[in-house]
């Protein structure tokens, strides 16, 4: 038995910030985040626009696509470190939203990494037989813990949803999940302020702390790593992937990642320009826009990788 996506989904909040925009709000340039970076804009949820506010159409949208109802749900795996509460926790609040009760709804807190922590401990529950429809979702309302002061890390980090659906099924879908963590290099990526350290008393009460130099180095060497495991532990060459669908921190770290797989940029989809870095959210975002504009179809083998705060990553080969 194995789990296969049957649907995706994703949803933006509407406001759009421009590279443009956020010159006029600090000391940076369109032209350097470009060349930094890829990205051109990226949405910011409303006031009041909570991650399951987002979470929630990009849901039903999946579940649309499977053709599913949300009554059908019976397991939700959401990835996020912008909830909307301490508890209940997203997964539940999204439940109660679908009208779906009963099964376990659950979130996961790996930051960028969210959706794939997610999406391996959904596929091992469909495919022991507990989970018959399971719900992964990955949302962040990452505005919320942006210190929109601090130009090294406002001008990266933005709002969205992204989620699949995943049902058992005889033919192989998820070939491989890979997870790993490394907790020595907390201080280069994490979250200042908490529920038991407190919180800071000048603003931002909550905000990402990053030395990106630092992690752009390690988040090249790690993802290289960790989707050579992925290939190696199927026993498939890197000629026989069809697409690579990256974590959207930085367009340098998917080229770096996409020649070391020898993948032209057109066998990569690439959000990260529109969309900049959603954390939990990017890989599904990014994997929902492939499927919806004809580019990822039906029985193609698609590799997935994420990186991010604290350390956290990994990957999961995926047959369409
Ligand atoms: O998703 C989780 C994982 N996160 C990541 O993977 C992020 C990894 N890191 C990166 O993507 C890159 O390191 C950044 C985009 C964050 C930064 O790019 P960089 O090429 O590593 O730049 P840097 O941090 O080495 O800074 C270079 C210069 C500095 O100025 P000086 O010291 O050379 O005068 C910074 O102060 O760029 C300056 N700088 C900026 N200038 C204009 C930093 N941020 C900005 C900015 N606008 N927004």
């Amino acid at each position: 038995m194995y789990s296969r996506i049957v649907g995706t989904g994703s949803y933006l909040p509407e406001k759009v910030l421009t590279n443009f925009d956020l010159e006029k709000m600090m000391d940076t340039s369109d032209e350097w985040i470009r060349e930094r970076t890829g990205i051109e804009r990226r949405h910011i949820a409303a006031e009041g626009q909570t991650t399951v506010d987002l979470a929630e159409p990009a849901a039903r949208r999946a579940l649309e696509a499977a053709g599913v109802h949300p009554s059908e749900v019976d397991f939700i795996a959401f990835g996020t470190t912008t909830p909307d509460l301490v508890f209940p926790n997203c997964g539940v609040l999204l439940q109660q939203r679908l009208g779906a009760r009963g099964g376990p709804a659950f979130s996961v807190e790996t930051a960028c990494s969210g959706f794939l922590y997610a999406l391996s401990i959904a596929d091992k529950f469909v495919r022991a037989g507990e989970a018959k429809c399971a719900l992964v979702v990955g949302a962040e309302t990452l505005s919320r813990i942006t210190d929109w002061k601090d130009r090294s890390t406002a001008v990266l980090f933005a709002d969205g949803a992204g989620a699949v659906v995943l049902k058992p099924s005889e033919q192989p879908g998820i070939l491989s999940t890979h997870l790993h963590a490394d907790g020595t290099y907390k201080d280069l990526l994490y979250c200042r302020g908490g529920v038991s350290t407190g919180f800071p008393v000048e603003e931002p009460r909550m905000a990402i702390a990053m030395v990106g130099n630092e992690v752009f180095k390690l988040a090249v060497s790690w993802l290289g790593k960790a989707v050579d495991e992925a290939l190696a532990a199927n026993g498939i060459d890197k000629s026989e992937l069809d697409w690579l669908v990256p974590h959207q921190a930085n367009i340098r770290i998917i080229q770096a990642t996409a020649r070391r797989l020898d993948l032209p940029m057109d066998r990569v989809i690439c959000t990260v320009a529109e969309h900049g870095n959603t954390s939990a959210a990017s890989v599904p975002l990014a994997l929902d826009v492939g499927v919806r504009d004809g580019r990822l179809k039906p029985g193609q083998l698609l590799l997935l990788e994420a990186f991010g705060g604290g350390f956290t990553w990994g990957s999961a080969l995926v047959r369409l």
